[in-house]
């Protein structure tokens, strides 16, 4: 199964392992592509055995950005380096989407230049251990309402650059996850309060999204469905419904990661640790799901996927340590 070609979205895959987007801030001061992350992606998609690589979150608005030289996709003129690392990882014959983030109150004032905006004042550090410690403002119904354009500009310009589709990232404590999770967010007004509130801003992200990018491009979302080990955050009921609120909205597939937990999950370190999240989000929705944390083989990606637990595995830390990681796997293994 790991080894066989799969129809994701819209785009045909090689095979059902992905590279899981994975940070290197490896990009200029501006956030612009270099050589050297060229070459970084470039090493691990040039033995053609990984379907789907994932780069690493691009911000998509100055005050967003999470971290110094992050990758940007905010401006028109990260088109052109953009164009370059598509290319680089499209050549052996990945296919490629772009992720893209909002920081929030994870986005540091030392990298953006900015104070960070969220759904609600937070001090992030006390809650996901990611942000600025002196915290956050509060977002004004301006500034939600903008969310939307800056999500369809960050799009276009990832069809322009030649990605196959695009993730919104909605996990891991940044903006949207911010907006979804009752620990942080505690607004009054439509976009907080009951689930469907506030999963508000995704549904409106998600349309205007896939009004700009159109039925044939693939637009996913990577969902911190729960916020595993912390009282009052989101639960296995609170992902599948996100996911349904999604599919409605339009995105073609779900990539399953933590909430307020990020990618790990205390006291878990086995393959496939997230899997009672992506099984509640494959009973709920009809749609391919990405399973990503603790895979270190090909065998244990196959056991996921014949026991249903996922539709793509995810590889991340082996590939970020081990370039040839995914060819040497796929050549040893024999399934
Ligand atoms: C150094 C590093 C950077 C990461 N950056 C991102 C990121 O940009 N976006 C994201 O959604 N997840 C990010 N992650 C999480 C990974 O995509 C993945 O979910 C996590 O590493 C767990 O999978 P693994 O056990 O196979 O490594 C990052 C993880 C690491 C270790």
């Amino acid at each position: 199964m790991i080894k066989e070609p799969f129809r994701f979205g819209h785009m045909e895959l090689k095979n059902r392992l992905v590279m899981p987007p994975m940070a290197t801030y490896y990009c200029d001061a501006q956030g612009q592509v270099t050589d050297k992350i060229l070459d970084y992606y470039g090493a691990r998609a040039k033995g053609g055995n990984i379907g789907l690589i994932i780069v690493e979150h691009a911000f998509i608005t100055q005050v967003g950005m999470a971290k110094k030289n992050q990758l940007s996709i905010s401006r028109d003129s990260d088109v052109e380096g953009l164009k370059k690392l598509t290319a680089v990882i499209k050549q052996s014959g990945s296919r490629v989407m772009a992720q893209l983030n909002h920081g929030g109150a994870a986005a540091l004032s030392e990298a953006s230049g900015m104070k960070p905006i969220s759904p609600s004042p937070v001090v992030l550090p006390e809650i996901s251990g990611m942000g600025d410690p002196d915290g956050s403002v509060e977002m004004t119904k301006e500034q939600i309402a903008e969310l939307p354009g800056i999500y369809v500009a960050a799009a276009r310009r990832a069809k322009e650059a030649g990605f196959d589709g695009v993730v919104i990232h909605c996990a891991h404590s940044y903006l949207l996850n911010e907006f979804y999770s009752p620990l942080t967010n505690k607004r009054t007004d439509e976009y907080g309060g009951s689930l469907d509130n506030r999963l508000r801003i995704h549904r409106e992200v998600i349309k205007a999204v896939r009004e700009e990018v159109g039925p044939d491009y693939t637009v996913s979302i990577r969902l911190g469905g729960v916020d595993y080990g912390m009282e009052g955050g989101n639960t296995f009921e609170d992902a599948a419904y996100a996911a349904k609120v999604f599919a409605e909205a339009g995105v073609d597939a779900i990539d399953i990661s933590g909430g307020m937990s990020r990618y790990m999950r205390k006291g878990h370190d086995e393959p496939g640790y997230f899997q009672d999240t992506s099984r509640a989000v494959k009973a709920a929705v009809d749609l391919p799901v990405i399973l990503t944390g603790g895979v270190r083989s090909l065998e244990q990606a196959e056991e996921l996927l014949q026991t249903g637990a996922a539709d793509l595995i995810g590889v991340g830390r082996p590939l970020l340590a081990d370039p040839d990681w995914a060819d040497k796997a796929m050549a040893e293994y024999a399934g």
